[in-house]
C-alpha cells in the first residue's frame, strides 16, 4: 500500500490507498475511541473490522436520499445507542455515503472523528479527500455541508472490482481530468500509464497537494474543477443520462478546445487533451441536438456573469481560472467540437 500524508496545518492526516488497505482500519482509528458507529449503504457489501465495539447503520442509495433528513436520522440513531464525543463514525462507500456520514459526524455532538473507507472510483480519487461534506435541498445539490476533516482515509483498490463499469466510467473522468492537474512533482512517470494502484494514489496526491494549499478557499481549490464547468452543464441538460465523469471527460476536451481559441495552448496540448480521456475509453463528443444558448446558460447559473463567462482553462502557467470569457469564443469552441471528430486522426 502507499500512504500519501495530507499536510494540513492543525488536523493532517494520512490516505492509505493499496489492494487490502482496508486492513488498516483497526490501526487509524483515533486513540481512546470505544465505539464505531459504520455507515454504509445496503449493497455495498464490504465488511470492515474496526477492532472496537461497533454497530452498522444504514443510508439509503441515490442522489434523492441525500438529505438533512438522512443525517437526522443518523444523529438519532446515534444519540440512542450512546455515541458520544470521543467515538468515531466509520463511513464505508462511495461519495454520497462520506458526503453524509461525514456531515452528520461533523454536527452530532459538535464535531466526532470520522474515518473514510472509500469504496468507489470517484470516491477514491475525489470525494472522500479534502473535508468537504454534506446533502442536498430540493433548491440545489451540496447546498447544506461543512468543512470536516477525516482522522484518515483507507482507499482499498481491491474493492472496486464489484463496482458496476458506469461507476468505474464515472470516476476513470475525474482521473482524466488531474492528468493535467500533475505538474510532475508526485513522483515520475505520466498519470495514465502508472500501473492503477498508483494512478490511485497519483491522484490523491494531486488532490491532498491542493488541499493542503488551500483548505477552506476556492483559490487553488477552483483548479479541481477543470473540466466541470461543461460537464455539469452536460449532466442537467441530458438529466443526467450523460453520468458525472463522462460530461467531465467531454468538458476536459470543450475546456482544451476552448484555450486554443484563446490562443492559450497549441494543437498538440488540445491533441493530448483527446488522446487521455480517449484512452480512458470515455467520450470526448458533445452529444447530439443539444443547444448552445441552453449549455451557456447553465455555464453562468452559480454566478452573475455580466462579462462573460469564468471558466477554469489550461495554459502557459497550467490549469488555471481564466474569468470574462466571451461568447464568441465559447462558440468557436463548441464549433471545434463538432468538427474536430473527421480532423483529428
Ligand atoms: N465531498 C466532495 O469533495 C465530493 C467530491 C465529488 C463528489 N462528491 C459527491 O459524491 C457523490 C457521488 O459519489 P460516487 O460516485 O462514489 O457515487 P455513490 O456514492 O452514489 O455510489 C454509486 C453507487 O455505487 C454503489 N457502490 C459503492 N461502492 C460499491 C462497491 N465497492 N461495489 C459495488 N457497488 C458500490 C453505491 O451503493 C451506489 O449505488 C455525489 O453525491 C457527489 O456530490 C463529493
Ligand atoms: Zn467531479
Amino acid at each position: 500500500v502507499i500512504t500519501i500524508p495530507v499536510a494540513l496545518t492543525d488536523r493532517p492526516y494520512d490516505v492509505i490507498v493499496g489492494p487490502g488497505a482496508i486492513g488498516a482500519l483497526a490501526d487509524v482509528l483515533p486513540a481512546g475511541a470505544r465505539r464505531a458507529a459504520i455507515v454504509t449503504q445496503a449493497g455495498i457489501g464490504v465488511e470492515v473490522d474496526p477492532g472496537i465495539e461497533h454497530r452498522t447503520f444504514l443510508i439509503g442509495t441515490g442522489e434523492d436520499t441525500k438529505t438533512l433528513a438522512a443525517v437526522e436520522d443518523l444523529c438519532r440513531q446515534w444519540a440512542q445507542w450512546g455515541l458520544n464525543r470521543a467515538d468515531v463514525v466509520v463511513a464505508v462507500g462511495g461519495g454520497m455515503v462520506t458526503d453524509v456520514a461525514g456531515f452528520a459526524a461533523a454536527v452530532f455532538h459538535r464535531g466526532v472523528a470520522v474515518v473514510h473507507v472509500s469504496t468507489t472510483l470517484l470516491g477514491q480519487i475525489d470525494a472522500a479527500i479534502g473535508g468537504k461534506t454534506g446533502v442536498n435541498l430540493p433548491e440545489g445539490k451540496n447546498l447544506v455541508g461543512a468543512f470536516w476533516q477525516p482522522s484518515a482515509v483507507l482507499c482499498d483498490t481491491d474493492l472496486l472490482v464489484s463496482l458496476s463499469p458506469e461507476e468505474l466510467r464515472s470516476g476513470m473522468g475525474e482521473m482524466a481530468k488531474y492528468h493535467f492537474l500533475d505538474d510532475g512533482s508526485h513522483g515520475p512517470g505520466r498519470l495514465d500509464e502508472l500501473p492503477f494502484d498508483e494512478q490511485v494514489a497519483r491522484c490523491v496526491a494531486i488532490k491532498a497537494a491542493v488541499v493542503a494549499g488551500d483548505e477552506r478557499e476556492d483559490g487553488r481549490r477552483a483548479t479541481l474543477n477543470y473540466g466541470h464547468t461543461l460537464g455539469h452543464a452536460l449532466e442537467i441538460a441530458t438529466d443526467f443520462r450523460l453520468r458525472h465523469g463522462e460530461g467531465v471527460a467531454i468538458g476536459l476536451v470543450y475546456a482544451a478546445e476552448l484555450a486554443r481559441v484563446l490562443g492559450r495552448i497549441d494543437d498538440q496540448r488540445v491533441a493530448e487533451h483527446r488522446r487521455v480521456v480517449g484512452g480512458y475509453d470515455l467520450p470526448a463528443t458533445l452529444p447530439d441536438g443539444l443547444d448552445p444558448d441552453q449549455l451557456v446558460a447553465l455555464f453562468g447559473r452559480d454566478k452573475k456573469a455580466i462579462d462573460g463567462v469564468t471558466f477554469v482553462l489550461d495554459g502557459p502557467r497550467g490549469v488555471e481560472t481564466v474569468v470574462g470569457v466571451e461568447r464568441a469564443a465559447i462558440d468557436a469552441a463548441f464549433e471545434a467540437m463538432r468538427l474536430a471528430p473527421e480532423e483529428t486522426p
